[in-house]
């Protein structure tokens, strides 16, 4: 038995989320799709083998299960895969579901994962079951894949010039551990955003002081970044991610007063600020740590 399903429980944020959970005394279960960790438990949770390409293995991983995080990865069908797990959940008679959607995902539609994030939203409106939405902003925590970018001296992703209020994945964590556990929540979309507006050249400034390094910013040339992403990413992919890049240099990704204090409910700290971060990666990749 468990009482909160993590689908995406395995990745950057419901692995967090799931952790947050244990330390709160709750049980917990997570969807993988990986045949090797299915029945395994590790650190109070336990993990069972579902694929949302594939909604009948819903089924027995909701049962017993009274809320359920509902993380959807990238996927062309992302929109359909997180409205199977909705229905799934309301087969099912849970009785919360959290959903992680994307911060300000209705101003920008033409970006299709932002769209299909409103396309869920619309499906747990009609469901009839308790929801609420964690709605982050550009996580921290993706400079983690640019480790090896940043030592040759290059940050090349696109965040432009109008500034984006990037986000700590551990607040992200913790303020749907809380709109899963707490009451008030019911109904109410949370950005999830940090405390500073950040351009691509406030973070450069950032990794090159924590680096002792001139690091140079490379992100704008969005021709550039296609040839790069178009090596290992999928068609599909490269276009939604170009969509959003776009956006980014055009509009930025920018919280308002209300946004901030919406979320003051659900994180109940203050927002972890990016230099922190820096200054923590920083020190773990000189102590040998990826
Ligand atoms: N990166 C950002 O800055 C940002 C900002 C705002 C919102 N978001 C949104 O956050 C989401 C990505 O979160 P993340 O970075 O934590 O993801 P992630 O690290 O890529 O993890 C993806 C998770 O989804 C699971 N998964 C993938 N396909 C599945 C399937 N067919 N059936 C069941 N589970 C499946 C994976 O589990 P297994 O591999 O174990 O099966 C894994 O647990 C996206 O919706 C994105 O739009 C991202």
């Amino acid at each position: 038995m468990a009482d909160v399903l993590c689908v995406g429980g395995t990745g950057t944020v419901g692995s967090r989320v799931a952790e947050g959970l244990v330390a709160r005394g709750v049980s917990v279960r997570c969807l993988t799709r990986s045949a090797d960790r299915d029945g395994t438990s590790d650190e109070g949770v336990e993990f069972v083998r579902g694929d949302l390409e594939q909604p009948d293995t819903l089924g027995p991983a909701l049962e017993g299960v009274s809320r359920m995080h509902l993380l959807t990865a990238l996927h062309p069908r992302e929109a359909q895969l997180g409205i199977a797990a909705v229905d799934a959940a309301a087969a099912a008679g849970v009785e919360r579901i959290v959903f992680h959607s994307a911060h300000r995902a209705h101003a920008a539609p033409h970006i299709p994962h932002f769209a299909s994030k409103m396309e869920i939203l619309a499906a747990l409106e009609a469901s009839g079951v308790p929801w609420a939405t964690i709605e982050p902003n550009h996580y921290f925590q993706n400079d983690l894949w640019l480790r090896r970018s940043l030592e040759a001296g290059i940050y090349p992703a696109p965040l432009g010039g109008v500034g984006l209020h990037r986000v700590d994945v551990r607040d992200i964590a913790d303020a749907t551990v809380n709109a899963l556990l707490d009451d008030g929540h019911e109904g109410i979309r949370h950005p999830v955003v940090g405390p500073e507006l950040l351009t691509g050249a406030d973070v450069v400034r950032t990794w090159s002081e924590r680096l002792d390094c001139e690091i140079e910013y490379a992100g704008d040339d969005l021709d550039a970044w296609e040839a790069r992403a178009g090596r290992h990413l999928p068609d599909w992919l490269v276009r939604d991610l170009r969509a959003m890049s776009e956006h980014f240099l055009s509009d930025g990704l920018i919280a308002t007063e209300e946004d901030f204090a919406t979320m003051s409910h659900v994180l109940g700290h203050a927002p972890r600020v990016f230099e922190d971060f820096v200054r923590e990666t920083v020190a773990a990749w000189s102590d040998g740590g990826a």
